[in-house]
């Protein structure tokens, strides 16, 4: 293992050398396969004579320079340093690798008998020595010679030529035209289905749509290459971005470390982002599909055509993208209810990273393994500093800055900053106070606070940020503010505020208190903020508010300050009954968006809770809300059944207007589930009577949060009916890993014994341990430390074979601190005992970050 040396941004270089084009050429054996790579460099740096290539686990074969022997280089664990370079060359590299024994799922390795690669953002080093930086483009060929029992072989650009060999391989060649970084280099060679379709672009060039999926899986499919036809329209439509070359690859693999991979020309997804119908299918997997799909179309421009300088302006690209592909999701179904789902996640883990030792500004300033940044803080609260720009901008000069953005830089790799600065030209407005949002990590903390003057009304808004773990000192942020103000009988203004220093007042003439504002509409700025509602303003809020979100969050509001006075008083808080009546009013009439109602009819999870406390109390959280839960499902317990019932399901189809239902009905069965009276039959009817997966998928979940008795029993049948598939087997491992019984220990025991489990799959791993993590607090936070023994084992288990995998699975544990003396010491001493077997660098950044002051 490689010693952790971190890297600064301030220490930017540029290349001393730059590579115009690269030819590959791969001799395809499962444990040694040749590389050649041959690259034409130029010196781009005065007086430069060497150079740097990066290189992991390659065995050298041999190395020339303009055709000759080259002897003076310097070889090391991480690359090679060559030397008396002349100006301009050819380097000619002969490497061999052994893609069966990469268990990283980085650089080329085997997924289920297919060659694939992941190089994104330092795997093009695992594949040839290489100046593997983004900063390095180069215009690829590549050659993929093959046995015959490998049909289809893939990579980026246009197939150019397909020979058979004399001795019975084949021959394929690809040419990439568009200059890019080796980190969206890709290869696949196997044999699959393919679905083709096409799409004809705005100025009329056909694109031909392909996708390679598992043999027999055609047909799930077509959803995806469907959500890329109406990603491929909403990239023309709105921001006049067209595709540029003549075919767009798709493959699905059920090996990868994340969800997918924008490579040039050929993606490569993880299969349950890619593959659905029906009977495998949740409605909230079509909605992923959809939207990772466009996520990884979009980056064409935003990552591609336009790329990172260097990788600690990684949200240069993922920060933008993620905001499309939000904005993109929003326009196909409801904008309300997208916006709530991306403030979940702000709320729950970037505010949980940000108040963790891995606290890092979304463009980071120091990084030791960059895998450890693909983050939440880099890709949503990136959208969210994208999204603020957009709110200050507008719709139209946001779009002005787009394209002053692909008219400076196409074909370049560029910084955060060269982002803002387009923004800022193209609409000739200074956002240099804005940019801290890119320097500064941590979570704002907003407070307001209304009074009459002689006038008016003066609001009075006040912002601090807590230090970090990596920053002590925190400064004002330019925030904008979205606004209402209510009279208690409507709404009498509404409005933006830009907040950009400590305190600051803004008057309003013509009005008295009693005033009910909205702050931070449609969460217009990614802080936490407080403000003394009454329970009535709330309650009015969450029925009179015009923004959707004002609304949900109304509620929220409601129920956490429930819960805090629960903490606090060390004794369950009443509901208060205006809060009831909405709520009975909701359920005997809801609204007509029904995903909507059924999101005003949930509590906020435990995670959003937990973030509102300095030192989280676990188990008073979590008895507040299932007592909570367990009144509204006695209390309307009529009201629940009645609504139910009257929401008959019609034959599946995936649309706006049937997952609003499912989800309300499926909301109705959570709470019947929780009341003895409810008839076993309710539940086995919608089970074994439903069409599709995500009413199936539904009774389990309730059962599972009911702690039902039949809830295990019915686990087990569903894995004797659909194990098989591993989709389903995973979402299996899923509803086990989060019972909250201590059962569930056991459970995981014989999870891990079964045929289809395997430790070097990170979707089998993942289904079972980051649900077990971040999804069972009842259990994971257990008094006696098994939870946290048991991650922490199964992480050190998971090291050995996927450093990436075993990376993100630990950061339930980083946060100790967080948690009470007792419970910290107990998580703690699970991160010391990982600590004491040697880790890769990856788990060592954060472990070292954790545990040392
Ligand atoms: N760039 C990819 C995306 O956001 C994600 C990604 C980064 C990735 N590193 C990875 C995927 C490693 C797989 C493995 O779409
Ligand atoms: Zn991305």
């Amino acid at each position: 293992m490689s010693v952790n040396t971190a890297k600064n941004r301030l220490d930017y270089q540029p290349p001393a050398y730059v590579i115009s084009q690269v030819e590959l050429e791969f001799e395809l054996l499962p444990s040694k396969t040749r590389v050649l790579a041959v690259s034409q460099l130029r010196r781009a740096e005065a007086g430069a004579t060497s150079l740097w290539l990066d290189g992991q686990e390659l065995q050298l074969i041999s190395l020339t320079v303009n055709g000759k022997d080259w002897t003076t280089y310097e070889q090391r664990p991480d690359g090679i340093l060559l030397r008396d370079l002349p100006e301009q060359f050819e380097l000619c590299i002969r490497t061999e690798i052994n893609p069966a024994a990469n268990t990283a799922l980085e650089g080329l390795y085997l997924s289920n008998g297919a060659y694939c690669t992941q190089c994104e953002a330092e795997g093009f080093r695992r594949i040839t020595f290489y100046p593997d930086r983004p900063d390095v483009m180069a215009v690829f060929t590549t050659h993929i010679i093959a046995d015959a029992n490998l049909p289809f072989l893939l990579s980026n650009g246009n197939l150019i030529a397909r020979h058979q060999l004399a001795d019975g391989r084949v021959r394929v060649s690809w040419h990439d035209p568009f200059p890019k970084p080796c980190y969206l280099f890709a290869l696949v060679a196997g044999d699959f289905d393919e679905l083709t379709g096409s799409y004809i672009t705005k100025s009329g060039r056909n694109v031909a749509l392909k996708f390679y999926v598992d043999k027999g899986q055609q047909q799930q499919a077509q959803f995806a290459l469907e959500s890329l036809q109406r990603a491929m329209k909403f990239d023309e439509d709105v921001y006049g971005l067209e595709y540029d070359l003549d075919i767009y690859m798709v493959v699905a693999v059920d090996f990868f470390n994340m969800g997918a991979m924008e490579n040039k020309g050929l993606n490569v997804f993880n299969s349950k982002f890619v593959l659905a119908d029906a009977q495998t299918a949740t409605d909230t997997d079509y909605f992923n599909i959809e939207s990772i799909i466009a996520h990884e179309y979009f980056h064409n421009w935003t990552g591609n055509r336009v790329t990172c300088r260097d990788w600690f302006q990684l949200s240069l690209k993922e920060g933008l993208t993620v905001f499309r592909d939000q904005q993109f999701s929003a326009a196909m179904g409801s904008a309300t209810l997208c916006r709530i789902d991306a403030i979940k996640t702000i709320r729950t883990a970037q505010f949980a990273e940000d108040a963790g030792p891995m606290a890092h500004p979304i463009r980071p300033d120091v990084v030791e393994e960059m895998n450890n940044f693909y983050t939440v803080t880099v890709y949503d609260k990136g959208a969210e500093v994208i999204r603020m720009q957009h709110t200050l901008l507008g719709a139209a000069g946001f779009r002005c800055g787009m394209d002053l953005y692909f008219q400076r830089h196409d074909g370049q790799a560029v910084t955060c900053d060269d982002f803002v600065q387009a923004m800022q030209d193209a609409n000739q407005t200074d956002l240099s106070a804005f940019k801290r949002w890119y320097s500064q990590s941590g979570t704002p903390e907003l407070s307001a606070i209304l009074e009459n003057t002689a006038t008016g009304v003066r609001l009075t808004l006040r912002q601090q940020t807590a230090p970090t773990k990596d920053q002590a000192d925190k400064h004002p942020l330019l925030l904008p503010l979205r606004y209402e103000l209510h009279d208690g009988k409507g709404q009498i203004q509404s409005g933006l505020l830009q907040f950009a220093s400590a305190e600051q007042s803004f008057e309003f003439t013509d009005l008295q208190l009693p005033v009910i504002p909205v702050l931070l509409a449609d969460f217009s700025a990614p802080v936490k903020f407080s403000y003394a509602w009454q329970t009535d303003e709330l309650l009015y809020l969450s029925q009179h508010a015009q923004d959707g979100v004002a609304r949900w969050d109304a509620m929220q509001q409601l129920w956490s300050d429930l819960v805090r006075r629960s903490v606090r008083d060390g004794q369950l808080a009443a509901i208060p009954s205006g809060l009831l009546d909405v709520l009975g009013q909701l359920i005997r009439s809801p609204l007509t968006d029904l995903a909507f109602s059924a999101e005003l009819l949930t509590l906020p999870g435990f995670d959003t809770l937990a973030e509102q406390y300095e030192q989280i109390p676990v188990e008073m959280i979590l008895d507040a809300l299932e007592s909570y839960q367990q009144q509204l499902a006695t209390l309307f317990n009529a009201d629940w059944l009645d609504l139910y019932q009257r929401l008959a399901p019609a034959p599946y189809r995936y649309s706006e207007e049937q997952t609003g239902l499912r989800a309300l009905r499926n909301t109705a069965l959570r709470y019947l589930l929780r009341v003895t009276e409810t008839p076993d039959s309710l539940w086995q009817q919608q089970y074994t009577g439903s069409d599709n997966m995500t009413d199936k998928l539904a009774v389990l979940q309730a059962l599972v949060r009911a702690a039902h008795p039949q809830a295990q029993q019915m686990l087990q049948q569903f894995y004797l009916q659909y194990g098989h598939n591993v989709q389903l087997f995973d979402k299996h491992s899923a509803l086990l890993a989060s019972l909250g019984t201590p059962q569930v220990f056991a459970l995981l025991d014989q999870a891990e014994q079964l045929a289809q489990f395997d430790w070097k799959n990170p979707n089998r791993v993942r289904a079972l341990y980051a649900v077990f993590g971040q999804q069972n607090p009842a259990m994971f936070h257990q008094a006696d430390g098994a939870g946290y023994q048991r991650l922490a084992s199964v992480i050190g288990k998971a090291d050995v074979i996927n450093p990436q995998l075993a990376s993100r699975l630990v950061t339930p544990l980083l946060s100790f601190k967080r948690f009470a003396p007792a419970r910290a010491a107990l998580m703690q001493q699970a991160l010391s005992q990982l600590q004491q077997q040697g880790l890769s660098p990856d788990l060592t950044e954060k472990l070292n970050k954790a545990l040392h002051d």
